[in-house]
């Protein structure tokens, strides 16, 4: 085991509670209630013990971590141990003292999420009316108190005719990063996939976009892309590899090597308070399940990328072939990969419009 790193990164889910109710939510279908979330005395251990570990950055996330009262605590808990933390948010609950306690706190970077360039379709997608204007003027406050400022745009077949005005909204509002990112097929966003997913004309015509105003824009806003996976020739290094890079911390405690994990059945997740977090992490079962290249098949198994895409996701490798140790159906060499393609274009063209919106 002496060759597994530490991670790099903790993604702290601290609640899956939220305001908006957006229909590509990564959490899962089954949302957990305020009484399973753990306490501020059990995170300030897991800081501890992640930052003993050699973790450098931390993601406080959700749900809405906002809805916390002890988020400021949690962060200048973090920012005492050295943690890099950055805050994923809707920003609708954020206000300027609130903003301003965190920042005190040792907040460095605010990643907020925008579900359209405009306030009809994003307060739609995500449910809530007057959303839009208030992550506008939420992001304006984030860069007035010198803090990072992502702006996150997820992008589907409903809105992807705003992403020319999603990118010149990140400009404006003075970002330092824009993360395009396709809806990922998991939880919510798999429930609503026909109503999501983009036609392979949108594909090419983003594709286009995001490297015309990268070229246009240069140093001005970096802009990440998440391509849509099922378009895709080859799959994304999921996680940066199973078991990797990166530890998820559900509400409840139990730790996960990624956000979608619970949907792969026979893995135990262990809990973070109950069993250390460096045992979970280079011991742990779940976190060894598709941690490596030794338990792939073929093709996966003699494939000369197998080190780098590590066989691509293992959550949708069940969701889509049924076995999470099955080669990623969206890469060219899976058996599935063109079965694959027609079903995406055939959901891309089936005229669902209407949400189910994520509820706890
Ligand atoms: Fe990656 Fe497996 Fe496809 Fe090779 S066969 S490119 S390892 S997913
Ligand atoms: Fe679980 Fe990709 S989301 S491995």
């Amino acid at each position: 085991m002496s060759a597994i790193a530490a991670p790099f990164a903790l993604m702290a889910e601290l609640t899956h509670r939220c305001p908006l109710q957006c229909p590509y939510c990564s959490n899962p279908l089954e949302l957990l209630k305020a009484g399973a979330e753990r306490d501020t005395a059990f995170w300030m251990a897991v800081i501890d013990e992640a930052a003993a570990m050699g973790v450098l950055q931390i993601h406080f996330s959700g749900g809405e971590p906002t809805l916390r009262g002890d988020l400021a605590a949690l962060i200048a808990h973090a920012t005492a141990k050295g943690l890099y933390a950055n805050l994923i948010t809707s920003a609708v609950l954020l206000d300027e003292a609130r903003l301003r306690m965190l920042e005190a706190a040792g907040l460095a970077h605010v990643q907020i999420s925008f579900q359209g360039a405009a306030a009809a379709k994003a307060d739609r997608i995500g449910n809530f009316r007057g959303g839009h204007e208030k992550k506008i003027s939420v992001a304006r406050l984030v860069t007035a108190l010198g803090m990072s400022l992502t702006v996150n745009a997820v992008v589907h077949r409903q809105n992807l005719a705003e992403l020319p005005a999603m990118i010149d909204l990140a400009v404006a509002l003075e970002a330092d990063r824009l993360e395009v990112a396709h809806v990922q097929y998991h939880g919510w966003g798999l429930r609503n996939r026909a109503a999501l997913m983009p036609t392979r004309e949108q594909f090419a015509a983003a594709d286009a976009i995001v490297a015309e105003r990268r070229a246009a824009l240069g140093a001005r806003l970096a802009i990440d892309y998440v391509v849509p996976d099922y378009y895709a020739q080859a799959p994304k290094t999921c996680m940066g590899g199973w078991g990797q890079k990166t530890l998820n911390i559900a509400p409840d405690g139990r730790v996960l090597p990624c956000h979608a994990a619970e949907t792969i059945p026979g893995l135990v997740f262990e809990r973070a308070g109950e069993t250390a977090l460096a045992e979970i992490w280079y011991r742990g079962a779940a976190f060894n399940a598709f941690r490596g290249t030794a338990w792939m098949q073929e093709p996966c198994s003699s494939c000369a990328l197998k080190a780098v895409d590590f066989g691509g996701c293992r959550c949708q490798a069940l969701a889509l072939a049924g076995d999470a140790s099955a080669t990623d159906p969206v890469c060219h060499l899976s058996p599935l990969h063109e079965e694959i393609l027609e079903m995406a274009e055939g959901e891309s063209r089936a005229g669902v419009e209407e949400f189910v919106y994520r509820r706890v």
